[in-house]
């Protein structure tokens, strides 16, 4: 079963879309990395499937029911923007009164239950506006959790937050899908962040999606590359070029793509006089698998013009 399938999507403002036949699948107990440049219309997508924007057309669908069915709606927490709490109020204060609008039972236990997801049953008692970015972007979240949602949706969650902060995030929504059976909707254009986490992504571009694809998928189609250092690296490099189909300099490094022989690309140059100094396989990430793909739908985009 789908947390979300989402058909033929649109949303325009002012006759311009900012999202446009857009389809998107995420599977239930998914970290789904929604991926996209300024603009590319994350945020929107977002809020129409939270339902604070109409949509102009297509279908939204959760846990396979239609999005405005109250059932499914309660299932559905959400951080997009900020938390939206009171700065002189403490942490717990600003849960207790989201608890109570959402009519949530027992909401001292529900709130201790939440601030022990987030890491923060210690903080309790601190005001919101003494906390930290990254308790603040933790407090949205355990706002998000009240009344125990089936699906968790996170605008850029982790902008702005510095290495630790990461971590603990990373830790937190690792924690979310693992214990507590959630999936995860979470954009964000900190590639290499997510991509620690992400079990499937969706990338997007011009309100189009253009591709989604499961880490493992990626994994697969990632290109493979050897790095390597010669003495003469130019000479070396122009040397693997008549040989080799792919070969570019990067961080100091001549890089050879799609050769999985090791061997073959130091035997070549030491024939042709360059001994190798260094040497190691590596797999493109995200982050290049990402850039390569803009860069070829650019190159359609062009083509087609
Ligand atoms: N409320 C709005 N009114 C007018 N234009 C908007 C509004 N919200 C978003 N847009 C436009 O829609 C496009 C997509 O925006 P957004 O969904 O915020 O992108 P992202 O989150 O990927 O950066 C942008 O061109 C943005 O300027
Ligand atoms: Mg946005």
């Amino acid at each position: 079963m789908n947390a979300i399938e989402i058909r033929n999507l649109s949303k325009s403002f002012r006759g311009m879309y900012a999202v446009n036949h857009l389809n998107m699948t995420v599977p239930v107990g998914s970290i789904y990395g929604f991926i996209g440049e300024n603009g590319s219309g994350k945020s929107t997508t977002e809020k129409l499937i939270c339902g604070h924007l109409v949509p102009d057309g297509g279908e939204i669908k959760l846990f396979g029911r239609d999005y405005t069915d109250a059932g499914v709606r309660v299932r559905v927490g959400a951080l997009i923007e900020n938390a939206g709490c009171f700065p002189g109020s403490s942490v717990y204060q600003n849960l207790m009164m989201q608890a109570i609008n959402l009519g949530i039972e027992n909401p001292d236990e529900e709130i201790n239950r939440v601030l022990k997801i987030v890491r923060m049953e210690d903080s309790a008692t601190i005001k919101f506006k003494s906390c930290s970015l990254g308790m603040k972007q933790r407090i949205g979240i355990a706002m998000a959790l009240l009344g125990d949602p089936a699906l968790l949706i996170l605008d850029e969650p982790i902008n702005g937050l510095d290495t630790d902060g990461m971590r603990i995030m990373r830790e937190i929504l690792v924690d979310i899908t693992k214990t507590y059976g959630c999936t995860v909707l979470i954009s964000s254009h900190i590639l290499g962040e997510l991509e620690k986490i992400a079990t499937h992504y969706g990338i997007i571009r011009q309100g189009r999606m253009i591709q989604e694809l499961s880490a493992k998928e990626m994994e697969a189609r990632a290109r493979v590359f050897t790095s390597l250092k010669t003495e003469d690296m130019q000479a070396a490099e122009k040397v693997l070029k008549e040989k080799f189909k792919s070969v570019r300099s990067e961080d100091g490094y001549v890089r050879v793509y799609d050769v999985d022989d090791t061997e073959e690309i130091v035997e070549y140059l030491y024939q042709r006089g360059h001994v190798v100094s260094e040497i190691k396989k590596n797999k493109i990430g995200l982050e290049e698998y990402y850039i390569e793909l803009m860069s070829k739908k650019e190159n359609e985009d062009y083509a087609n013009a």
